[in-house]
This record gives structure tokens, C-alpha cells and sequence, in this order.
């Protein structure tokens, strides 16, 4: 495969395997029936914090494989999965709308975590300076409460299949179950009368206020990342405030069974060795939080990193050192 994966994750079955990333983890045992994708490396604010480095590399594949070989990009513009809250800066969006109008491939993006309003926009594509041609959404769809996804495109890419095909070929035994569909309906309705969106939107900056006040002066947290109900937080090594913690500790799985105990769910990214992603922490909160459970959120996951903090140190060997680090 000529690709160079990351963290990304938008699925497992084979066609959403072979664009996620996590060779290790996840891909390896399938490898040799996956489709062959190209990959670029993610515009990290570690690695490539301009998107300089990730638009020559989509140049360069361009170039290798020819435009006509490249029909559609995939990512998520605000990323859930592999560093949670981010997304890349305006001039790689910039960039990569040009390359798709010069060389006509589609841009897809993949909001299963993002659209229905999790980053305080019914789709995260809305802060965005380029449009999408398909869009995927997902969890927000059913609540959680029922299994449903969509898929959202514009209209040329309708036109494209009304005028063609017709039809999907390949389905799923649960492909528009009424069951489920009347659950979207519904769950429409009430974020659409409750002003959900509007909530998390403007609640969305003072919990990330909160969340960082919690967490300012811990050794191992480092950059604070919010866009509305959807935070990250990046774990770090102690020693030098910055690296990634070693593979071997296992960060992220220690946060999840602390949190667990406390009694309060978290997502983690696992390191990935090739060095593109560290420990990262998710945190999703229901739109209708109240404040007092958003405080309860903050305050269980400021014991959860300090537990974690501890026994980091003495897995490293190390004294806990008062550091003040504001994100
Ligand atoms: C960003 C992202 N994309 C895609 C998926 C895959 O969704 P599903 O498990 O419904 O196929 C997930 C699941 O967690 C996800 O987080």
C-alpha cells in the first residue's frame, strides 16, 4: 500500500478500514483485503501546523498516481477519533478546495462524531471554508437510542446517480428501517425546539474554560482542545512537557478504566507508533446537560488525570513537579 496512515478512524468494514489509519492496531490483519487508498499525513499542529507538509504531499500523490486515478478525499473536518476537537488550519482547507476544483475529485467528510451539532453547528463542514460534496452523519443521528447514519450530498452528486444506476447495489439488512428513521425524526425535532445547537455552541467555550482551569498545573495534560460539546485533551510526557508518553504505559487505556471507576464515560486515542498521534482523550457530553452535570464532568475528570498523573510519574520513575501550564 502506498499510503501513510495515521490515526484517522471512519469504520470497519473494509472500505472504511482501508481509509482509516492504525496500521498496528487495526488494519494489519486485513491488510491484504483492503482497498489500495493513498493517504496524506494529518496537518497536526505538532507536525505540520501551517498544512504546508500535507498539501505537497497530496501534490505529490497527485502527481505519482495521476488526478484521473483519485476520484474522492476523505476526512473528518473536525476530527473526533484521532486528535480530538482539531481541525487543520483554514490554509490546508483552502488548498485542498483548489486541488478538488482543479482536478474534480470529491470532497467527503466523514461527521459520524461531528455533524448533528456536536461542535455547536448542525454540520462542522459549517465553519469550514469549503463545501463538501457528501457528507456521513451518524451518532447524533439516533441520540443514541436507535442505529442510524445518513449520508448527506449535494445536488450534482444526486444528479449523478438519479441519471445513472438509480440504485445502490450492496445494502444492509437494517438500510431504511422505519424504526429508527421515526427515532431521527424525532431527535430532529427536539434539538430543532429545545435551540440544542444554540446551547452548545455558546455553552461550548466556558465548559472549555472550565476544563482547562481544572486542569492547569498537571504535568502530563497538554494542549486543552473545545469546540463545543466535543473536547480533547492531549496527555504528554511529564519529563519534558511535550513528547508523546511512552507507547508502553498505555495512557489512554489507564484514563478510560479510571474514569470508568468514577463512574464517568471518556473516549481515548491510543498512541500509535508511527509517531503521528500521542495519547489523546475524548470528552462528549449530552447536548442537555445540565451545568451542574457538566461541572460533575469537569470535576470527575480532574481527579481521573491527577489519579492518572500519579501513577504516571511512578510508572516513570519520577517526583511530581509543580508545573503551570495554561493551553
Ligand atoms: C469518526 C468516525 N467515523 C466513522 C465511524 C464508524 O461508524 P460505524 O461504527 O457506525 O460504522 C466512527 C465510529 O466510531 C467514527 O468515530
Amino acid at each position: 500500500m502506498t499510503s501513510r496512515p495515521a490515526q484517522a478512524y471512519h469504520g470497519s468494514t473494509f472500505g472504511a478500514l482501508a481509509l482509516s489509519g492504525r496500521r498496528r492496531s487495526l488494519q494489519q490483519p486485513y491488510e491484504k483485503y483492503l482497498p489500495d487508498y493513498v493517504h496524506i499525513p494529518p496537518a497536526t499542529p505538532r507536525l505540520d501546523p501551517t498544512g504546508d507538509r500535507a498539501l505537497a504531499e497530496l501534490d505529490s500523490i497527485l502527481e505519482n498516481v495521476g488526478p484521473d486515478s483519485i476520484s474522492a478525499f476523505f476526512c473528518e473536518p473536525v476530527s473526533a477519533a484521532a486528535l480530538p476537537a482539531y481541525s487543520p488550519p483554514t490554509q490546508f482547507w483552502e488548498g485542498l478546495k483548489e486541488r478538488a476544483r482543479r482536478y474534480g475529485f470529491l470532497i467527503c467528510f466523514d461527521e459520524i462524531v461531528s455533524g448533528m451539532g456536536r461542535v455547536g453547528r448542525w454540520l462542522a463542514a459549517h465553519e469550514l471554508p469549503l463545501d463538501p460534496d457528501i457528507v456521513t452523519i451518524g451518532k447524533g443521528l439516533g441520540a443514541g437510542y436507535a442505529p442510524l447514519a445518513a449520508v448527506l450530498c449535494r445536488q450534482h452528486v444526486f444528479d449523478a446517480i438519479a441519471g445513472g444506476s438509480r440504485e445502490f447495489d450492496l445494502g444492509h439488512t437494517w438500510d431504511g428501517a422505519p424504526l429508527p428513521c421515526a427515532v431521527g425524526l424525532a431527535v430532529l425535532d427536539v434539538i430543532h425546539e429545545r435551540r440544542l445547537v444554540e446551547r452548545v455552541r455558546e455553552r461550548g467555550p466556558r465548559l472549555l474554560d472550565e476544563l482547562r482551569a481544572s486542569l492547569q498545573g498537571s504535568s502530563i495534560v497538554g494542549e486543552v482542545r473545545g469546540r463545543g460539546f466535543l473536547l480533547g485533551v492531549d496527555l504528554v510526557d511529564p519529563r519534558d512537557g511535550r513528547s508523546f508518553l511512552p507507547d508502553e504505559l498505555d495512557a489512554a487505556s489507564q484514563v478510560e478504566d479510571i474514569a470508568f471507576g468514577l463512574d464517568l464515560l471518556v473516549s481515548s486515542t491510543h498512541s500509535t507508533q508511527d509517531g503521528y498521534a500521542g495519547d489523546e482523550v475524548l470528552l462528549a457530553p449530552a447536548y442537555t446537560s445540565s451545568d451542574a452535570e457538566l461541572g460533575q464532568m469537569v470535576e470527575r475528570f480532574a481527579t481521573t488525570i491527577a489519579s492518572l498523573e500519579r501513577k504516571v510519574l511512578q510508572q516513570l520513575g519520577r517526583q511530581p513537579v509543580a508545573t503551570a501550564r495554561g493551553s
